[in-house]
């Protein structure tokens, strides 16, 4: 593929993206972002409001479909009304994710599945069914997953975020060397702490505080934040990126 240039105001006009877990939190800033970008906007998430969720954002260009990515089912027929209502996807952000933490002598094995099932295994069925897709559809593409710090440094209690989240970094790089003969970029983002629900719950209190001094930059993250480096990525401004990993994180992982 030639280099054709990007538009220097990131816009991604009628680009069709799905973002999962995009009801709350990163997702949803995603989801504001893409669509005030121009996108046509897919939101599949668990949460019975994301129907109300995407009307708020765009009533036009964006849809809310109720969604289990752990649930093949489920994804087939989400995918399916995309591209009914669309014609084609263009993007996937893999955000919908959770943190069930514990002591690594303790943790269940009901902590650790759900874990790996959620973070791991649906962002890689997300992107082997959207990845076919964009395959068949000839016109390249871009999938962003989202990773954490906690791919990169040890963090207490978190062995199976860890554990699937590391996963999400390998998956990306074999993703993308498999897929860059198809010009489908796949790049991953792992964040610090962003203020968001999960955010908040993990890391509230003295816990918290502890972390925010360790960062050099001396805090944690916005939603926002994390949308920014989501548009870059998904915009013709990174097409020569592919198995990358940007760290979004103070400077938490460069001491
Ligand atoms: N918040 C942080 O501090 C932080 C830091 C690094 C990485 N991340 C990662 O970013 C992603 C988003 O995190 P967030 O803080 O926005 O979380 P969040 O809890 O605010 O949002 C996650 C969304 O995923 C949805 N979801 C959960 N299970 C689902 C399922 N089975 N199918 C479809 N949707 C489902 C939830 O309903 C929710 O809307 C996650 O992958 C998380 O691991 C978050």
């Amino acid at each position: 593929m030639a280099f054709h240039g990007y538009d220097k105001n990131f816009n991604i006009n009628d680009k069709v993206a799905i973002v999962t877990g995009g009801a709350s939190g990163i997702g949803r800033a995603i989801s504001e972002l893409y669509s005030e970008k121009g996108a046509k906007v897919a939101i599949f998430d668990l949460k019975d409001n994301v129907i109300d969720a995407a009307k708020e954002i765009h009533a036009e260009n964006t849809m809310g479909i109720q969604c289990d990515v752990t649930n093949n089912e489920n994804m087939d027929k989400a995918i399916q009304e995309v591209r009914n209502r669309f014609g084609q996807i263009d993007i996937l952000i893999n955000c919908a994710g959770i943190a069930l933490l514990d002591d690594a002598e303790n943790i269940s094995d009901n902590y650790w599945q759900k874990t790996i099932d959620l973070n791991l295994t649906g962002s890689f069925k997300m992107c082997q069914k959207v990845g076919k897709i964009m395959i068949e559809q000839g016109t390249g593409g871009k999938i962003i997953n989202m990773a954490s710090q906690a791919a990169i440094i040890a963090l207490d209690n978190h062995v199976a975020y860890a554990a699937s989240k590391a996963g999400i970094l390998g998956m990306t790089k074999a993703l993308a060397y498999e897929w860059a003969q198809f010009d489908i970029k796949v790049n991953a983002i792992s964040p610090t702490v962003i203020l968001t629900e999960l955010g908040q719950k993990a890391w509230s209190g003295k816990k918290g505080e502890k972390a925010k001094q360790e960062i050099p930059l001396g805090r944690f993250g916005y939603p926002e934040e994390v949308a920014a480096v989501a548009l870059f990525l998904a915009s013709d401004a990174t097409n020569l990126m592919t198995g990358e990993n940007i760290v979004l994180d103070g400077g938490n992982t460069i001491k």
